[in-house]
């Protein structure tokens, strides 16, 4: 089967090939140290990208893990998406005492669905992790609300990468207007995960040492005007608003809820981010070429080992734990600039650029 993209979505995914990729995966954590696992894991966005990374990391543990994602299945002449396949391999790899809950995450039904599984088993949640990422969300009407990858203020340009033809561009894109600003906060910030964590609350689900853990980006010059000075980083400056305010309530009883920093990588969602796939090529390329380079199970494995159940946190002003040192670190950032403003045709030839765009076909299931 080959692949289709379009406008670097994938509209196909190689089942096999993701079973080859998760199990490599798994292959690899076998020689994993310990550490000190939660028993228990709600993971919302668990199917792809940062979230079924953790799932794989805290199962290789022992945790038990509950997923909630919106995958599609196979089925008229379509393949299925990647975090479909993600899913069942996953629960085909760890038979029991795991479960998959393909719905909508925004919906009220789907965290009640969530809190009778837990309730039937009797056990309380030690770990929520949000790492949704959604271009939609029902709106109070029923209408879908969408969410806008657009700058602030003053139109962005950028370089774009189109990976299915190899092609480099110039874009342009208008800035947001107050409501697709407000559209995108209310899509991508933080008033569902505040839901799923105080609905599971009031339930009585929360272990009194329960973690409640968001995944943000900040990132550095070249991604700031569409990221986090853009529409997106509105919603991540809310997304983080509400976590501190669960970390207030969550410390009160032993808990805590944390922002983490995490650095660029490939994802379904990140791809779609314009200007993301060239900026990711050349930082991967610099971050290779300097040694501290990481993939996506490496990254994740430090945040949980090193920092979430480690003692090597490093924390930023605002209180958001750091993993995105190395990608910030400002001699990568200046050489990365340097390429992307005289970006042609030879940074396709660069390693860590053939490694990003490689690693877009593998998450899904091709190519390996
Ligand atoms: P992804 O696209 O790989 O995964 C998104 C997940 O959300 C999937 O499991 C998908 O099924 C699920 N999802 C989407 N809409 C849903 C809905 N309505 N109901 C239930 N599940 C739904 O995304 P990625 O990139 O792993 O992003 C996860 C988080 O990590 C996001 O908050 C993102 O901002 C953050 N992050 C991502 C970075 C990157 O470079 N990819 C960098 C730093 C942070």
């Amino acid at each position: 089967m080959d692949p289709k993209i379009r406008r670097n979505i994938f509209l196909n995914a190689h089942a096999d090939g993701l079973k080859k990729r998760m199990n490599a995966h798994l292959d690899m954590l076998k020689f994993s140290p310990r550490f000190n696992a939660p028993k228990h894991a709600l993971i919302i966005g668990g199917s792809s990208g940062y979230g079924f990374a953790s799932r794989l990391v805290l199962a290789n543990q022992g945790t038990h893990t509950v997923s909630v994602s919106f995958e599609k299945p196979p089925g008229n002449d379509k393949t299925g998406s990647a975090g479909y396949w993600n899913n069942t391999h996953f629960m085909t790899a760890f038979s029991t005492g795991h479960v998959d809950l393909n719905q909508d995450a925004f919906a009220a039904s789907t965290k009640a669905d969530v809190i009778a599984y837990y309730k039937e088993r009797g056990v309380t949640i030690d770990l929520i992790i949000y790492s949704l990422a959604a271009g939609a969300r029902p709106g109070a009407d029923g209408e879908l609300v969408r969410s806008a990858l657009k700058p602030i203020g003053e139109a962005y340009s950028g370089m774009h990468l189109d990976v299915a033809s190899r092609k480099l561009s110039d874009i342009t894109l208008e800035p947001a207007s107050q409501k697709e600003i407000a559209d995108t906060v209310y899509v991508m910030g933080g008033s569902d995960f505040y839901d799923w964590v105080k609905t599971c609350d009031e339930a009585g689900l929360l272990s009194d040492s329960v973690k409640a853990v968001t995944f943000s980006y900040v990132g550095g010059p070249i991604t700031k005007p569409i990221y986090r000075d853009g529409a997106l980083g509105k919603a991540k400056d809310d997304l983080e608003a509400y976590t501190y305010q669960l970390n207030e309530y969550l410390q009160a009883r032993g808990g805590e809820a944390i922002v983490a920093r995490l650095k660029a990588i490939v994802t379904k969602a990140s791809m779609f981010i314009p200007g993301i796939a060239t900026y990711g090529g050349l930082l991967f390329d610099e971050m290779m070429k300097r040694g501290v380079h990481e993939t996506t199970l490496e990254h994740v494995e430090r945040l949980f080992r090193d920092n979430l159940y480690g003692t090597q946190r490093i924390y930023d002003s605002e209180g958001r734990i750091c993993l995105d040192t190395f990608e910030l670190d400002p001699a990568i950032q200046a050489a990365v600039k340097a390429r992307f403003e005289n970006a042609g045709e030879e940074i396709l030839m660069a390693k860590g650029m053939q490694a990003f765009i490689d690693e877009f076909y593998q998450i899904n299931g091709f190519n390996i």
